[in-house]
């Protein structure tokens, strides 16, 4: 029998203490109870590629929520169940949440089949899986804690950079693999391999990405887009004919290529100038790539995507706002600031990105830069409350008001509170008489 590999320190080297501590309680207690207990998956992937990630799953051999809750119980932490799938979540003090399923017994499946061989039921739940590098189990019970168990290959596939299916019904049992395959492909900047690539063509070719219901399409489209740099991964899509699905005439054109470069520099502007305000990243990406579609095809996209209704309001809304501010902004040449402010103001950051990463005029860009680093902050000296003590009249006044001198400001006509009442004495002389 081949020896297994150990990875106990390769896991000290990554993981915080207190978390290796958890990992031997659990696997302490899977002891206790009988049951094998394994960390698997994606964490196990990234722990090998040295990319750590909290994201725990653990897979029990046994009773995953008797495990769970006997461990929540010891450890005092909330833990959530849910019955219909025999897993339960573990909510630590400080947020962290580790994932727990029951890997499936052969005797549920076959009432009169002797009990499981050691391993028996963990190799079938990682059987069951997406791709031979998602396969690998760690052990965490005392006597074994670190062992690598990889029954699919899953190492060589890391070693050789390879996205690899474990069975040729793969993507028939679940579409959604054809685009996990790309995600993982460009994010770790692996190959998927020739067998699989020809298995993803022909599920696309048979039409089984129809089959995907909206709202899982849309999920995972929201994966890719959440990823680093969404943009190779969007290509592949392409490459795939996977944009067509969204729509038959939404291609990775090179306007495309040079509107997400684009949008790559003004994010990371945008990042490193303000790392306290994070948007939306994905929502940008995603605005990005539908931009350029009349609004029957945008329809379309939102039906395929079964794209709630408060996205899809938001999406019409964010592409309505940034034509309608580009337009205005470049029928000016270098609008004064108030005027720039009132174009730009009813638009999200978001929406202020996206626009900045499209216009191809200068000026444009310009101004809303300005908008994003300096107009947004100003406001007059003069609130509401000095008004009501100059004994303005309540009413629509103090808006109208504070919103003029706020455009003043902007352009530089006043700056200290004194010019403001100046302003406002010759501007509405009967309210402002001799006071101050
Ligand atoms: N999985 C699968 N088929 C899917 C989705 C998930 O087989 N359509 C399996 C994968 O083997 C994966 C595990 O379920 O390892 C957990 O899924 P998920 O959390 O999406 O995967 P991660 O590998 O952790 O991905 P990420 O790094 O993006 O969180």
């Amino acid at each position: 029998k081949k020896r297994e590999k150990n990875i106990e320190s390769l896991l000290r080297e990554q993981l915080p203490e207190y978390v290796i501590d958890i990992l031997k309680r659990m696997g302490r207690l899977g002891h206790r109870l009988g049951y094998g207990v394994y960390a698997v998956g994606g964490f196990v992937r990234d722990i090998l590629l040295r990319r750590p990630n909290l994201d725990i799953d653990i897979v029990v051999e046994g009773d995953g929520i008797v495990f769970a809750r006997a461990f929540a119980q010891e450890e005092g932490i909330r833990v959530r169940t849910h019955k219909k799938f025999n897993t339960a979540v573990l909510i630590f003090p400080d947020g962290m949440k580790i994932d727990v399923a029951t890997a499936r017994l052969e005797y549920y499946r076959y009432p009169a089949a002797l009990p499981v061989v050691e391993f028996g039921s963990l190799k079938m739940d990682l059987y069951r899986r997406d791709f031979t590098i998602n396969t690998l189990a760690v052990d965490l019970r005392p006597e074994r804690f670190g062992r690598l168990i990889d029954f699919f290959g899953g190492q060589k596939d890391l070693k050789e950079k390879t996205i690899r299916v474990l069975h040729s019904l793969s993507f028939v049992e679940d579409p959604t693999r054809i685009l996990r395959a790309i995600r993982f492909e460009q994010r770790f900047g692996f190959q998927i391999g020739r067998q699989t690539e020809r298995l993803m063509q022909n599920a696309v070719k048979i039409g089984l990405i129809e089959k995907i219901g909206g709202h899982r399409l849309f999920h995972e489209l929201q994966l890719i887009l959440m990823e680093n740099d969404p943009v190779p991964a969007l290509r592949r899509m392409d490459e795939f004919q996977l944009l067509g699905v969204l729509d038959p005439l939404l291609k990775w054109t090179e306007k495309k290529e040079k509107l997400f470069r684009s949008l790559k520099d003004v994010l990371s502007w945008y990042e490193l100038s303000f790392l306290d305000e994070p948007v939306e990243k994905w929502w940008i990406y995603f605005c990005a790539l539908l931009d350029g579609l009349n609004a029957s095809q945008l329809e379309g996209v939102c039906k395929k995507l079964d794209l709630p209704e408060g996205h899809k309001t938001r999406l019409f809304g964010a592409l309505r706002n940034i034509y309608r501010a580009a337009r205005e902004l470049e029928a000016k040449e270098s609008p004064p600031p108030s005027i720039a402010y009132r174009i730009l103001n009813g638009l999200s950051t978001e929406e202020l990105l996206l626009l900045m990463a499209k216009t191809e005029i200068p000026e444009v860009r310009k101004s809303v830069n300005f908008y994003l680093t300096r107009y947004r902050y100003v406001s007059p000296e003069i609130k509401g409350r000095d008004l009501k003590e100059a004994g303005v009249p309540p009413g629509p006044i103090y808006r109208k008001i504070l919103d003029e001198l706020l455009y003043a400001k902007l352009d530089g006509l006043v700056y200290t509170k004194q010019d403001e009442w100046e302003y406002l004495k010759r501007h509405y002389p009967e309210i402002f008489k001799d006071e101050s």
